[in-house]
Parts: structure tokens; C-alpha cells; sequence
């Protein structure tokens, strides 16, 4: 009985902290993107811009299931997880449009659907930080 706890609690323990690890890797992923395509931008360096959006694409994939966004809501915002979860299936949008948008050289465009996945960042952000 007592070896079955330990056992369960040390099993719900590394779950908690690989989730913790999914979260924390997919946001630095998603920081670093940003960055990148903020700078790509700036200095009119398209590569970089592809740089960024291929690792926000990646971070973004990592944090994207309803379930899991759950787990990192505080008690009182857990019934926002959907409203969460669609901030990341804008960001997955945004990326879409801003690789097209390159491909076309609509750089205005795609410039605007950065600005869009930054706003998106931070409804989610708004939510988790009561802002
Ligand atoms: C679906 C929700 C959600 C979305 C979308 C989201 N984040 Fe986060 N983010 C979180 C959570 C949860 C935390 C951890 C709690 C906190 O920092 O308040 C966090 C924290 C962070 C942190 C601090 C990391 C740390 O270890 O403290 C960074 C940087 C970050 N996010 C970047 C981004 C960027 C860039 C985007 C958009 C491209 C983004 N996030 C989109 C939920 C989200």
C-alpha cells in the first residue's frame, strides 16, 4: 500500500514535470521564432523571417492541445481552455498566411500576420496572467 503510493506519486511527479518541460520548450521555441522573424523584418532578411516561422511552427505544434494548455491555467481560468487553444490555432493560421504571403513577396502582408501571432501570444498570456 505505502510502496503504491510512493510508486503513484512518484509516477504523477514526472508526468507533471515533462509537462512542464513541454511548455517551457515550446515557449522558448516560439520567443527564439519571434525574434527571428521580428528581425527579419526589420533588416528585410527573408531567410530569417523563414527561420523564425519554421520554429514557431515547431513550439506552437508543442502547445496546442486543449488538454495540456488546461493543466497550465489557473483553477479559476480552466473553463477559458478552449479560448485559450484558439489563440493557438490562430498562431498556426498566421503562419500559413505569413509563408504565403513571403512566397509572394506580399511583405506587408505577411508583415501584418507577424503582428497578428504576437497579439494571439498574448490573448493566451492574458488568460494564464489574469492581465
Ligand atoms: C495557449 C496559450 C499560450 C499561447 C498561445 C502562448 N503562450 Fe507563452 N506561455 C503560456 C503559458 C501557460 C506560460 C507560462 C506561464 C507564464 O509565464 O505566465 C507562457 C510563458 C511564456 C514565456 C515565458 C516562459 C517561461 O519559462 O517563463 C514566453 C517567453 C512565452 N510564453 C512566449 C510565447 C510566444 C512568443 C507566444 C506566441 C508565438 C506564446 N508564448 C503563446 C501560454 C501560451
Amino acid at each position: 500500500m505505502k510502496l503504491g503510493k510512493i510508486l503513484l506519486s512518484s509516477i504523477l511527479l514526472i508526468g507533471t514535470l515533462s509537462a512542464e518541460d513541454i511548455m517551457q520548450k515550446s515557449m522558448s521555441t516560439m520567443e527564439q521564432g519571434m525574434t527571428k522573424i521580428q528581425k527579419g523584418f526589420l533588416n528585410n532578411n527573408v531567410d530569417l523571417i523563414k527561420e523564425g516561422s519554421m520554429l514557431v511552427k515547431e513550439g506552437n505544434a508543442l502547445f496546442s492541445d486543449t488538454k495540456v494548455i488546461k493543466e497550465y491555467l489557473p483553477a479559476d481560468k480552466k473553463h477559458m481552455a478552449n479560448v485559450a487553444a484558439n489563440s493557438s490555432e490562430r498562431i498556426a493560421l498566421d503562419i500559413n498566411v505569413l509563408e504565403l504571403n513571403l512566397d509572394n513577396k506580399a511583405y506587408l502582408n505577411a508583415a501584418n500576420a507577424y503582428s497578428d501571432m504576437l497579439n494571439a501570444c498574448s490573448k493566451c498570456h492574458a488568460i494564464v496572467r489574469k492581465w
